[in-house]
């Protein structure tokens, strides 16, 4: 199978490095120059069947638009493992290409596939879920200020990998809470390849529009083009959604039904001379008071960067890297131990 694909799985020493890993189509001998090689990377459905309890409802832990996710005990390890139809054979086959590809940290890592009656990718199983579910969801404890802070550092890192260190370079095209998930210790990977395009020399041809339309810039709508610009734009509208816990879409004036992008709410208040007092209402309120204001601030002004109307203004997602770097060393526990002495002394002093 591997040879009829064309695949090579590997991963390499120092995968999490910046260096882009890529997979020859040669097969590696196995521990050859600390070079691990899972030669057990095709599977049979058999085995699939009975690591999920035959994808019992049970062992369902996720749905996307392409296919149906289970918890899976295969050979000794978590996986997870996504069933597909046939028909979404061409998502199937991006994801296999990209992730056999890329190998990074904050990318969530690929086991292995199975074509048997269904289509299927295995996966490393990240424990806790997606980003949706922490943001939207009930049941979870909310997610600390600088929770946050570092799932959007190190989603912005994965996107960094695939739009400036691999050779081609990708474009996701599908970045949103849901495609980023969150694993034991609180980091953020990015997944869900299958809408992902490559370009060649930054440019790519007319594309039929894919992704999901609250995430997507104004320039890919209407004219359908595709950049690193674009995932920069939806990285965007996920900072947006890490600050306020909102939808990408929100109903406004309550009963007439009508709906405002996030894009647009923020802008509003971002506009204003002094955005604080405004800003402050837009904040999730399960953070209770317990976020720096100007972190937030921060945080809310790059995402309006990476919203600009105009592709060209908005920043690489290298920039955006270093900048979330900066509000994280700015916002390290030190400073925000003594912003919740100051904020208990406030309430000491107020009476609270
Ligand atoms: N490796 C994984 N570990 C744990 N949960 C996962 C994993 N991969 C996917 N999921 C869950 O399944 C959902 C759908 O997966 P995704 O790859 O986005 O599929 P789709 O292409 O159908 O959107 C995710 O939002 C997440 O909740
Ligand atoms: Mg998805």
């Amino acid at each position: 199978m591997n040879q009829k694909l064309g695949l090579a799985f590997g991963s390499a020493p120092g995968s999490n490095s910046d260096k882009p890993v890529e997979s020859t189509g040669l097969a590696l001998s196995p521990g050859l120059g600390g070079i691990t090689m899972d030669k057990s990377v095709e599977f049979s459905y058999e085995e699939l069947a009975q690591a999920t309890d035959n994808f019992s409802m049970a062992n369902k832990i996720g749905q996307g638009g392409f296919g149906s996710v289970y918890y899976a005990e295969l050979r000794g390890e978590k996986a997870a493992i996504k069933k597909m139809d046939m028909q979404a054979s061409k998502e199937f086959f991006a994801e296999l290409k990209v992730l056999t590809h890329v190998h990074h940290l904050n990318l969530v890592r690929l086991i292995g596939y199975c074509v048997e009656g269904s289509l299927f990718l295995v996966y490393e199983y990240i424990e806790n879920g997606n980003l949706s579910q922490h943001l939207h969801g009930s049941g979870r404890d909310p997610l600390s200020w600088s929770a946050r802070l570092q799932i959007a550092l190190d989603s912005a890192r994965g996107l960094d990998y695939i739009h400036e260190h691999t050779v081609p370079v990708y474009i996701h095209r599908d970045i949103k809470p849901a495609n980023i998930l969150i694993d034991k210790n609180f980091r953020g990977k990015v997944a869900d390849f299958g809408l992902t395009k490559l370009t060649v020399g930054g440019s790519s041809l007319p594309t039929r529009i894919v992704g999901t339309f609250a995430y997507m810039p104004p320039e890919y709508v209407i004219y359908g083009d595709v950049s690193p610009k674009l995932d920069v734009y939806a990285f965007g509208v996920v900072l947006y959604e890490l600050i306020s816990a909102k939808d990408a879409i929100v109903k406004i004036n309550g009963s007439s039904g009508e709906t405002q992008g996030l894009v647009a709410l923020f802008e509003n208040v971002l506009n204003e001379p002094d955005p604080r007092e405004e800003l402050c209402k837009l904040i999730d309120p399960r953070l209770e008071d317990n976020y720096p204001l100007d972190s937030v601030l921060k945080m809310a002004q790059l995402a309006r960067a990476c919203t600009y109307e105009n592709p060209q203004l908005r920043p690489s997602i290298r920039s955006i890297v270093v900048a979330l770097m900066n509000l994280s060393s700015s916002t390290d526990d030190r400073d925000v131990g003594s912003f919740y002495e100051n904020q208990a002394l406030v309430n000491l002093m107020s009476g609270r």
